[in-house]
């Protein structure tokens, strides 16, 4: 049912130092810092040749990643995200199965203006899982 790995997120407490490193001392390709009220992070995509990565900075008062950076304070890795060719689809199946979604259950626009759900890490071996249709 999944597809490609689309992305590593990883939370880190300084995103301008962050993509410093993977610009400067990776030689990566970063872009600006791009704020997504939506999800309450301000997001600087990595692009490598065959996936991407995200770093993650918490945007206001209610981020959900701010309670991840408070028990890693150096950053960590977040979720990860594979693709779907249908979300609605792969979500009921996952349901059938047992997996928990977050949230209401419903697809959310995520950062790539496709929809995206998010799994529980505790029904995937501890990973923060993202399904991204795409
Ligand atoms: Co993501």
């Amino acid at each position: 049912m999944i597809g490609k790995l689309n992305h590593v997120a990883i939370a880190v407490p300084d995103l301008a130092a962050a993509a410093r490193t993977y610009s400067a001392v990776l030689g990566a390709k970063v872009s600006e810092p791009q704020p997504v009220p939506a999800h309450g992070v301000t997001v600087v995509f990595v692009q490598l040749d065959n996936t991407k990565i995200e770093l993650l900075h918490p945007l206001g008062e209610k981020s959900p990643i701010q309670g991840f950076l408070d028990k890693n304070p150096s950053g960590g890795i977040h979720h990860i995200c594979y693709e779907v060719a249908d979300i609605l689809a792969a979500r009921d199946k996952l349901k059938a199965a047992g997996a928990r979604v977050l949230g209401d259950g419903e697809p959310k626009i995520g950062a790539h203006g496709n929809p995206v759900l998010f799994l529980h890490p505790k029904d995937f071996n501890g990973a923060l899982v993202e399904l991204e249709q795409a």
